[in-house]
């Protein structure tokens, strides 16, 4: 399957429309029927978003740069379907744990085309990495430590050093990661005498080249280009000190995506294009060999394919304060309102969304008066049993979903041109107990 390149900047995902009646539809299927078939909320994801998002990335490399490796940060959205799709489409994996590490190899994703991150990996998380040939990303001395202990075949295992560049991004507090004051990666003041480490006493190691990742949701394209600014310089350092030219250079995630229509983030080959030519310019400013390029997209490449529908219950109005729609999810499907103050669109199957509008919010149905999914969006009427979806909940939706209140997961659906399929299944009451146990003197 191949798309039209051509602005896929959207809100909406590519396959989504309506019909005279404003039925909404993903490819041919009535949103309605999918949430018939599957139930509510229900995950939709339409696939040829993804897949034509990620043609772009890798067009994008290949016509900017040359040598790359796109990585998928599956932290985003993991689950087998994905790996899979995200295989055919050439894309590495990004994995930060056991689970989504297990996930990748279950889908038989090639386990030489995964790295692994995390600011505190378990000794078992290393092992595996070990054992299944997994690239490692190095993130600070107790990473090296683990590497050196569990190694006991004496394996060649490659790293890639993650060093915070102390470069700062227009985001939300919490998901800045690059600056100085961060949990994750080496400080950049340690690198020297790191790589020097290594080369004299783990020769086991092979370090293919550095990472860094300055934030999330970003929308400039200049942090990522100072950011690469500085790991040059020392990859011109280490080359002139200890005679390794580093063959990677890994910049991260990041790209911000649209939630809103007033958002305007650049197009992936925009952002694509500055980062290459920032890199190969500096490249031959600092006399250096171009380094195969890695960049970890999540969100960019799965938020704006995913839709969540809902099915609208109660609504309570309180005269001249506010009127509340609410839905039958909430923070346990979509934590990221709460967690972020994330700001959504969302709007109603079956009602013109620029017709007889009211000003309403969209509350969930978990026990905690901050459970609000959209603040003051102005909505088609509601009624009780209209479905109601939020748009670009592709990425951290899913795989930031809890048991709150013991709410049971939604299913995930895939649909292409061609039909839909169940990709994660709804989670069932049963699923929700299956692992309490009741000690004898409580039975
Ligand atoms: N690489 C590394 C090392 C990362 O830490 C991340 C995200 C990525 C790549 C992918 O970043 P992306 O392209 O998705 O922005 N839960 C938050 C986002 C946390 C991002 C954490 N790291 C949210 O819902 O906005």
């Amino acid at each position: 399957m191949t798309t039209d390149l051509s602005s896929i900047n959207k809100l909406k995902p590519l396959g989504f429309s309506r019909n005279e009646a404003q039925e909404t539809l993903i490819h041919n299927y009535k949103v309605k029927d999918l949430v018939a078939q599957y139930g509510s909320p229900l995950y939709i994801l339409c696939e040829e978003t993804i897949r034509a998002r990620a043609q772009e990335y890798v067009a994008s490399f290949k016509k900017y740069y040359g040598e790359a490796e796109v990585i998928y940060a599956s932290k985003a959205l993991n689950c087998m379907a994905i790996c899979k799709l995200m295989q055919q489409e050439n894309i590495s994996l990004d994995v930060v744990s056991i689970g989504e590490l297990h996930t990748a190899l279950k889908a038989k994703f090639n386990p030489e085309k995964i790295v692994f991150h995390g600011n505190n990996k378990s000794p078992e998380e290393i092992s595996a990495c070990i054992k299944n040939d997994v690239r490692i990303v190095l993130d600070n001395f107790n990473d090296l430590r683990l590497v050196s202990e569990l190694n006991t075949e004496m394996k060649n295992v490659k790293v890639i050093i993650r060093v915070t560049p102390g470069i700062e991004c227009h985001t939300h507090e919490y998901i800045k990661t690059g600056k100085i004051d961060s949990k994750f990666g080496f400080n950049l003041g340690d690198l020297l005498s790191l790589v020097e480490d290594i080369k004299n006493n783990y020769t086991f190691i092979t370090i293919l080249g550095l990472h860094c990742h300055i934030g999330s949701q970003i929308f400039e394209t200049q942090p990522q280009q100072d950011a690469a600014q500085v790991l040059l310089e020392k990859y011109a350092e280490i080359k002139s000190k200890f005679d390794i030219e580093l063959a990677y250079l890994n910049l991260g995630g990041g790209l911000g995506i649209k939630y809103l229509e007033s958002d305007d983030p650049p197009e992936i080959s925009t952002i694509i294009k500055n980062s290459c030519d920032a890199v190969t310019s500096i490249c031959d400013k600092l006399n250096l060999k171009k380094p195969i390029l890695m960049m970890e997209p999540g969100r960019s490449l799965v938020a704006p394919a995913g839709i969540t529908a809902y099915k609208v219950g109660n609504i309570k109005d309180i005269p001249n304060v506010r009127k509340y729609v609410c839905v039958d999810g909430g923070m346990a499907d979509n934590v990221r309102p709460i967690m972020y103050q994330a700001q959504y669109h969302a709007e109603l199957d079956a009602k013109d969304p620029n017709e007889n509008l009211e000003q309403v919010t969209i509350a969930g149905k978990y026990c905690e008066s901050g459970d609000v999914l959209i603040k003051d969006i102005m909505l088609a009427k509601a009624e009780a049993e209209d479905i109601l979806m939020v748009f670009s909940t592709g990425a951290y939706n899913y795989s930031m979903a809890s048991n709150y209140n013991r709410a049971t997961k939604p299913a995930m659906v895939l649909v292409n041109k061609n039909g839909h399929n169940l990709i994660v299944r709804k989670e069932s009451l049963e699923d929700l107990i299956a692992h309490d146990l009741i000690p004898d003197h409580l039975a």
